[in-house]
C-alpha cells in the first residue's frame, strides 16, 4: 500500500468542501434584487463570476480543466494510474445559468455536487479504470438566447449553427457577437463529434423540480425519462393607437387578443390529460401605459409524454389562436423556437443506478437537461434530490443541508461503480 501511494502522484485533495459550503460561496453572485431569486443568464457577469469560481475550484482539485469551442467547460480526473484517454469517459455535470428570478439549486447543485463527489471519490482512494469529467453547460435554461440546452445541443449538433449564432438576446445582440465577447470564436461553435465520442456515460444530478420524493419519503431518486417539449413564439400583430383618442369600437388591439389567448393555452392543456402549457412571457410591442400595442409577442411552452399530443395540443392553440386574432383585428403568426422529443434515459444503466442505490425511487420529470440532449447520443442518466417546496424556477426552490450532501455521496456512490469496472 505505502508502495502503491508512493507510485502515485500526489494530488491536491480540496478536502472538507460540502455542497451546502460550495453553494455558499456562490449565493452571492447573480442576486437579482427586482425579481428576487437569481438571475445568472449565460455570459453576463454574474455567470462570468461563477465560470470563474469554477475554473479555482476545478484547479484547487488538481482537475484539468479546458472550455470547448461550443463554450462547454470540461474539467478531466488526471490519470492516476493514466488511464486510456481515448477510452470512453464517465462525465458528470450541469449548468450554472439560471432563469430570470430563478432559485439557487437548478444547475448549481449539480455542479457543486460533483465537485464534492470528486472529493470523496479521492478520499475512498477509488482508481478509475477509464477517463472521468466533469461538464458545465452554457445556457441550459435559454434564458438569454430563447434555446434551452444551448451548449449541449450545439456540442451534439442538434442545432444548425447559423441558427445558434443568429439567435439574439432582448437587446438584440446575436448570439455570435456575444459569443465572440466572450471567448469563443462564432465560427467555430456546432457539432463537436471528437468531444461527444469522448463521453460514454454522462449523469447529472439535479434538484427535484416537483414533488416526487417528497411523496416517496426519500433524499435522492433516479430519474427514467424527461417529457418531450417545446417553445413556440406567437406575434400577434392590431394597430398601435392613443389610448385616450381611440374609440372602444374603432380598436385593434393586440393585447386584448394575447390575454384571450392566454386562457386559451390553459383550457386546451386541461382538454389532454397531463399536458402542460404555459405563457410566462409576453412582450407587447411599443409597451406604454397610454399606447394600445400595435403587436404583442408571446412565448408558448408545452409539455407532454406523448409527443402527438404535444403537437395535438400546439397545433389546437395555433388554430385557435386565428379564430381570436380574427375577431379581435388582428392577425398571428406562430414560430417553432425549438421541439425536443421526450426521451427514455438508457435502461441499463437506470437498472445499474438502482443496484447501486437501493431504495431511490424512479422518477420522471417535465423539466428539459443537457442529460435529455445527451441521451440520444450515449448512455445518460440522473440523479434527483428531495426538494421540500416542490416549487422551482422560483425563489422557493429548496434542498435540505443532509439531503444535498446525501446526493453527492449517491452521486459518488455512482461515479465509483462506473470508474472501476
Ligand atoms: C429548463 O429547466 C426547462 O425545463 O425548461
Ligand atoms: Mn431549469
Ligand atoms: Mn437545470
Ligand atoms: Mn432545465
Amino acid at each position: 500500500r505505502e508502495a502503491d501511494a508512493a507510485a502515485a502522484p500526489a494530488l491536491p485533495v480540496a478536502g472538507g468542501d460540502t455542497v451546502t459550503g460550495l453553494l455558499a460561496e456562490i449565493a452571492a453572485i447573480g442576486v437579482d434584487r427586482v425579481r428576487g431569486g437569481y438571475s445568472r443568464p449565460v455570459f453576463s457577469s454574474a455567470e462570468h463570476d461563477l465560470r470563474a469560481w469554477y475554473l479555482a475550484q476545478a484547479s484547487k482539485r488538481g482537475l484539468q480543466v479546458d472550455t470547448d469551442r461550443n463554450g462547454v467547460i470540461w474539467a478531466w480526473w488526471p490519470g492516476e494510474p493514466p488511464v486510456d484517454t481515448s477510452a470512453p469517459a464517465v462525465v458528470t455535470g450541469s449548468h450554472l445559468d439560471s432563469v430570470p428570478g430563478g432559485g439557487a439549486f437548478d444547475g448549481p447543485l449539480g455542479v457543486a455536487s460533483a465537485l464534492v463527489a470528486v472529493d470523496l471519490l479521492r478520499a475512498r482512494g477509488v482508481r478509475p479504470v477509464r477517463p472521468f469529467a466533469l461538464t458545465v453547460f452554457p445556457e441550459e435554461e435559454g434564458s438569454r438566447f430563447g434555446v434551452a440546452c444551448l451548449g449541449s445541443r450545439l456540442l451534439a449538433g442538434t442545432i444548425d449553427p447559423d441558427r445558434a449564432r443568429s439567435l439574439t438576446d432582448l437587446n438584440g445582440d446575436s448570439f455570435a457577437e456575444v459569443a465572440a465577447r466572450n471567448g469563443l470564436d462564432p465560427r467555430f461553435v456546432g457539432a463537436d463529434p471528437e468531444a461527444l465520442a469522448r463521453i460514454g456515460t454522462f449523469v447529472e444530478l439535479h434538484v427535484e423540480q416537483g414533488r416526487g420524493l417528497i411523496d416517496a419519503h426519500q433524499p435522492v431518486g433516479i430519474g427514467s425519462a424527461v417529457l418531450g417539449h417545446g417553445r413556440w413564439k406567437l406575434s400577434i400583430s392590431g394597430e398601435g393607437n392613443h389610448a385616450g383618442t381611440t374609440l372602444m369600437a374603432d380598436r385593434k388591439d393586440p393585447m386584448v387578443a394575447a390575454a384571450r389567448l392566454v386562457v386559451l393555452v390553459r383550457d386546451t392543456a386541461r382538454a389532454h390529460p397531463r399536458a402542460r402549457a404555459t405563457v410566462g412571457r409576453l412582450q407587447p410591442v411599443p409597451g406604454g401605459t397610454n399606447v394600445i400595442a400595435s403587436r404583442v409577442d408571446l412565448w408558448l411552452d408545452a409539455r407532454h409524454m406523448d409527443d402527438a399530443v404535444t403537437a395535438s395540443v400546439v397545433a389546437e392553440i395555433h388554430a385557435g389562436a386565428e379564430l381570436i386574432a380574427a375577431e379581435e383585428g388582428c392577425t398571428v403568426t406562430l414560430t417553432e423556437e425549438s421541439l425536443s422529443a421526450t426521451v427514455h434515459f438508457d435502461p441499463a444503466l437506470r437498472d445499474r443506478l438502482a443496484t447501486v442505490l437501493p431504495g431511490a425511487p424512479v422518477l420522471d420529470t417535465g423539466a428539459g437537461h443537457d442529460a435529455a440532449i445527451l441521451s440520444g447520443f450515449v448512455s445518460t442518466a440522473m440523479l434527483f434530490v428531495r426538494n421540500p417546496s416542490g416549487i422551482s424556477h422560483s425563489p422557493e426552490e429548496y434542498v435540505e443541508d443532509s439531503d444535498a450532501e446525501a446526493g453527492a455521496a449517491a452521486l459518488a456512490d455512482a461515479l465509483e461503480a462506473l470508474l472501476i469496472s
